[in-house]
This record gives structure tokens, C-alpha cells and sequence, in this order.
């Protein structure tokens, strides 16, 4: 495992950290707290977490029912000093109009329901879910230094921003001598690259921490799904994930056959493949391993000091 400073922060967190959107929603309790053992007896020091994270994602109403921080909160008892937890704000956690969003009213409320199920005093890395354009930026950060002079949160991120965003927020930050945000956490695999057009450049000219989520494509990339109609038993797309099939395309499929064989010549299952190829970009600090069983921890830490030479970098680039 290695370790590395979170963007400009003396900070160091593991390059694989541990996703748990699964908690609570797609698996129980008791199968949560072994995946969170195995990640934490492997050297994973990162745990990321969401208000929004549980049941109620499934609902028609989409709104967070807070099952995945509870889970965390019981199952850290005792050594929550041992992990950098991280968790965000920003999306519904109701219907009311001041449910959501990055308002002072909203990020009071909803700092303090975190720290009560995840059973703690303070978030080391707060994140804010999505950018809020119904919001002032200056309010939504002065709330967060706020927070961070309080000592109820260690360090403020970001997540979902463009670029753009994220330069507008520092440059207010700079001018009212607010805290920085010091990651972004955005969606960067094999198959979703949008990001290197100026997210990328942009962490990297700024040293800016990047923590990547779906870096399998939400299973995508494990080359369980053939085909969009057969579902494998057990899996999050049967179990009713919506977002992956937007990745069900026929271009997909067949870019994950390739990349397939290319794994196999390497002795590696896909999933470590495609998580070893994101590990190996030079912005990204962190892969958040979206974990339903305990081998997708054990599979990825095996993979996580891989060298990625330069004659793959370009067998991929030529796919
Ligand atoms: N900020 C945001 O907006 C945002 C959005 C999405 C996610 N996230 C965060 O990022 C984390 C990771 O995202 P994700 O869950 O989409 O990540 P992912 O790692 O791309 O997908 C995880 C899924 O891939 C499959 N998988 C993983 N390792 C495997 C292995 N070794 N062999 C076979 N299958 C494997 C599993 O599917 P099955 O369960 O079907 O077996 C697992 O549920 C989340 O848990 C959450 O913390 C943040």
C-alpha cells in the first residue's frame, strides 16, 4: 500500500481507500463491518462515506436516510482515530426546499446529524457533494471554515465540481481568507475520461488531491455484465443501480473485452487492471473502491504498488 499526502495537505491516505455506498443499501450490517475490517487490516486509511448514503437512494424521491454513516459510526467504536473518515453534503436529505444544497442553514444541520451517526466529534476530510448554483459560494465556505475553527471538521473538499468551480472557490477563499478545499472527488475510469479535459490539468497545476470514485465503472469493469439484459445474480446492477447503465453501451462492452484480454496477458483479473490503470495517473491521489465483498478489498490492495509500464500505457491509448 502506499501512502500519499492529500493534495497540499501534510495528510497522507492510502492510494486505495475504501467506498462505502453499498452499506446499508445493498448489503447488511454484518456483511459492512467485515468488508470495513478487511480494508482497515489491509492499510486502508480512508473510509468514504455520504449523509446520503442508504436506502433511500432507491426511493422515487431520491433523499439520504443516513444507514451507511450509522453502520461506520457502530463499527469504528474504538478506533476512530486509526482512519481519515470523510464524508459529504449537498444532496437531499428530505423534501423540504432547506433538505439540500451547500446553505449555512443546510451544512449546520447536517454537520451535526453526521457527527451523530457516525458516533464522533469531528469529519476529518467534509466534502460537498455536488456544486450548489443556488447558493453563494462565499456562504457555503465561510460556513465550512467555520466548522473547521470549531474543530468539527479537519479539512473541506469538494466534489462533482468542474474545474472552473473549484478555481471560482479558491479565489473566494483567498480573498476572505477562508479555508481551501484541499480534494476533489470526481468520476475518472477506464471508460469515463472527461475529466483529463480540465479536471486533471487542473489538480495537477494546483496540487490539488483528486480521490476517484467508480474506478470500476461501478462493476462495469470487473467484466461481470456481458450484456445489458443479463444481469449476474447479486450484482449492484440487479440489485436495481440505476447510474451503471448509462455504461451499458455496445462501445463499452466490447472497449471491456479488450481490456479483458489485456489483463489476462498481465495475470490479472480485470478489476485490478483497470484499478491498477488509475492508480498509475499521475493526478490521482486516491482510487475509492466501491466494496460489496470482502475480495474486492483484497484484490485491489494486491494491486495497488503495480507499475504500469509504458508500453501498456500505450496498448490502452491504442484500444
Ligand atoms: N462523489 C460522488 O458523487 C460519488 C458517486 C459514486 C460513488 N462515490 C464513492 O465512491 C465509491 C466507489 O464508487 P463505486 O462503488 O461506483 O466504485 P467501483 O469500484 O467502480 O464499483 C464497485 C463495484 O464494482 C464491483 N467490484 C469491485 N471490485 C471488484 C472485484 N475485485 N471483482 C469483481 N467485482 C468488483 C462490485 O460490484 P458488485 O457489487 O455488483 O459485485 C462493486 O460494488 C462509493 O462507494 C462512494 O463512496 C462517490
Amino acid at each position: 500500500m502506499n501512502y500519499l499526502n492529500l493534495g497540499v495537505t501534510g495528510l497522507h491516505v492510502s492510494n486505495v481507500s475504501l467506498g462505502t455506498m453499498a452499506f446499508g443499501r445493498w448489503i447488511d450490517e454484518k456483511a459492512s463491518k467485515e468488508i470495513l475490517d478487511t480494508a482497515i487490516d489491509a492499510g486502508i486509511n480512508l473510509i468514504d462515506t455520504a449523509n446520503f448514503y442508504g436506502k433511500g437512494q432507491d426511493e422515487s424521491f431520491k433523499y439520504g436516510t443516513g444507514e451507511c454513516e450509522e453502520i461506520i459510526g457502530q463499527a469504528l467504536k474504538g478506533r476512530r482515530d486509526k482512519v481519515v473518515l470523510a464524508t459529504k453534503v449537498g444532496l437531499p436529505m428530505g423534501k423540504d426546499p432547506n433538505d439540500a444544497g451547500l446553505s449555512k442553514f443546510h451544512i449546520m444541520r447536517e454537520v451535526e446529524n453526521s457527527l451523530r451517526r457516525l458516533q464522533t466529534d469531528y469529519i476529518d476530510l467534509y466534502q460537498v457533494h455536488r456544486f450548489d448554483d443556488q447558493t453563494p459560494l462565499e456562504e457555503t465556505l465561510s460556513t465550512l471554515t467555520n466548522l473547521v475553527t470549531q474543530g468539527k471538521v479537519r479539512y473541506i473538499g469538494c466534489s462533482n465540481y468542474a474545474a472552473w468551480q473549484i478555481a471560482k472557490a479558491s479565489g473566494i477563499s483567498k480573498l476572505h481568507g477562508f479555508e481551501h478545499f484541499v480534494s476533489s472527488q470526481s468520476q475518472y475510469n477506464l471508460l469515463s475520461r472527461k475529466v483529463e479535459e480540465e479536471l486533471v490539468p487542473y489538480c495537477l497545476s494546483e496540487t490539488l488531491g483528486l480521490l476517484v470514485y467508480s474506478p470500476m465503472a461501478r462493476g462495469m469493469l470487473s467484466g461481470k455484465y456481458k450484456t445489458s439484459d443479463d444481469l449476474p445474480e447479486g450484482s449492484r446492477a440487479a440489485k436495481g443501480e440505476e447510474l451503471i447503465q448509462n455504461y451499458f453501451t455496445d462501445e463499452n462492452f466490447e472497449l471491456v473485452s479488450k481490456y479483458k484480454q489485456l489483463a489476462s496477458e498481465h495475470d490479472v483479473n480485470l478489476s485490478q487492471f483497470s484499478l491498477a490503470w488509475i492508480l498509475n495517473q499521475s493526478a490521482v491521489t486516491s482510487a475509492i473502491v466501491g466494496a460489496s465483498k470482502p475480495h474486492h478489498i483484497t484484490d485491489a490492495v494486491q494491486i495497488s504498488d503495480w507499475k504500469w509500464s509504458d508500453e501498456l500505457q500505450e496498448s490502452v491509448s491504442k484500444l
